[in-house]
């Protein structure tokens, strides 16, 4: 079992829309006994919320409810729980280095987008300041399937 575990900044946009797309992809292709998904933040600024407005219109019109998420921020045991983690920007690299317990920790985070030729180094920009929460979802949909090819 390979567990993944998204990281944005809130986990109340990039990391559920990427959790709900892993999870999808994870129930349609049958590969429950094989990847585990979980997101998590890196701050406590939305601990207890739901997905932002934003990011739940974009998922629905894909066929996704992350509806009964709630923003949680990361802690030692999702370190140990993850084999990978994804995060969606720099930021987001260099507040879980600080973060990470160990050099072993560490060296599972992830830049989410170099999994994709030609987008290596590059970041998934924050809807949350970009509102473009339909292209969060189509660089995540590209990138997600990607990872668990890599992954598997
Ligand atoms: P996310 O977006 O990291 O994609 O969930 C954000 C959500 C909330 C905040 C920033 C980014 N905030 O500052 O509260």
């Amino acid at each position: 079992m390979h567990h993944i575990l998204f990281v944005c900044l809130g986990n109340i946009c990039r990391s559920p829309m990427a959790e709900a797309i892993a999870q999808q992809l994870i129930d349609q292709q049958g590969l429950q006994a094989q990847f585990s998904v979980d997101s998590v933040a890196t701050s406590y600024e939305e601990e207890g919320n739901h997905p932002h407005p934003g990011a739940l219109k974009a998922m629905r019109q894909h066929g996704l409810d992350a509806s009964a998420h709630r923003s949680r921020p990361i802690t030692a045991k999702d370190f140990a729980w993850a084999d990978t983690i994804i995060t969606m920007d720099h930021a987001n690299v260099a507040n879980l280095q600080r973060m990470a317990p160990s050099a072993s920790d560490a060296a599972k985070i992830k830049l989410c987008l170099d999994i994709l030729p030609g987008r290596q180094g590059q970041a998934i920009d924050d809807p949350w300041y970009t509102h473009k929460f339909e292209l969060t979802y189509q660089e995540l949909a590209k990138a997600i399937p990607a990872w668990l090819n890599a992954l598997a």
